[in-house]
């Protein structure tokens, strides 16, 4: 293994290993981010051998479809054997911190129609807390100010995320909050009480639907750790 590899060849190596969990006959459940793209890019080699995907974003259904993978809707399929997918921030037992790419709905919604949650991501994701990243949350626009005044009762800052000087509009048609200064002691407590908040369509926060596995791709090759 080189030493120097950068973090985009990690997310290659981590892309590829995924296949491992990929049953042939089966549709995959597929999350969204520039991992994801690595892991679509290598589902690629062996769509003849899968049924086709359940997709997470509109940007990962374009890209699968673009390499001929077929992409079925959340409704036509019950229950999934695994759903792979990147993550923002990881911790040891799991838990995550999703939506850097504003997909975090649908990534929650096909996570938790899925037996198995394979996290890939390169080994700078791993964190002993999650908080670092900004929490995205996603809200209906006409909440974003009442959900920014409550987080900022907890401590924290909530910044609308902006794209070509407008605020971004999901897939679903709302917004995101970016949530700065939050130590996530309490993963499964902190995404309980957020997801009670009148206008939060989804909180960045994956404790109820962790990682059982991750695939991360270290300097010294790709880590697989279970929870
Ligand atoms: C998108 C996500 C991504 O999985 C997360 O942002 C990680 O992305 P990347 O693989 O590009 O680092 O949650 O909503």
């Amino acid at each position: 293994m080189k030493p120097e590899m950068t973090q985009d060849e990690l997310k290659t190596l981590v892309g590829q290993a995924a296949l491992q969990y990929v049953t042939p006959g089966s549709i995959v459940g597929v999350g969204t981010g520039s991992t994801v793209n690595k892991f679509i890019d290598a589902l690629a080699t062996m769509k003849g051998d899968i049924l086709g995907a359940v997709s997470s974003s509109v940007a990962s259904t374009e890209r699968l479809r673009a390499l001929g993978i077929k992409v079925f809707d959340a409704t036509e399929v019950d229950e999934l054997a695994v759903y792979i997918d990147g993550a923002d921030e990881i911790d040891h037992a799991g838990n995550m911190i999703k939506g850097g790419g504003a997909a975090l709905t649908r990534e929650k919604i096909v996570a938790a129609q899925s037996r198995q949650f394979i996290c890939i991501a390169d080994e700078s994701k791993l964190v002993t807390t999650l908080g670092a990243f900004p929490v995205p949350v996603e809200v209906i626009p006409m909440a974003a100010k009442r959900i920014a005044r409550q987080f900022a009762a907890m401590g924290g800052v909530a910044q609308l995320r902006m794209k070509a000087g407008a605020p971004l509009v999901t897939d679903n048609g709302q917004h995101i909050l970016d949530v700065t200064g939050l130590k996530i002691a309490d993963p499964l407590g902190f995404e309980s009480q957020v997801n009670q908040w009148p206008g939060v369509v989804t909180v960045g926060v994956f404790a109820f639907q962790k990682a059982s596995v991750c695939l991360l791709g270290t300097a010294g090759g790709v880590k697989m750790l279970a929870f």
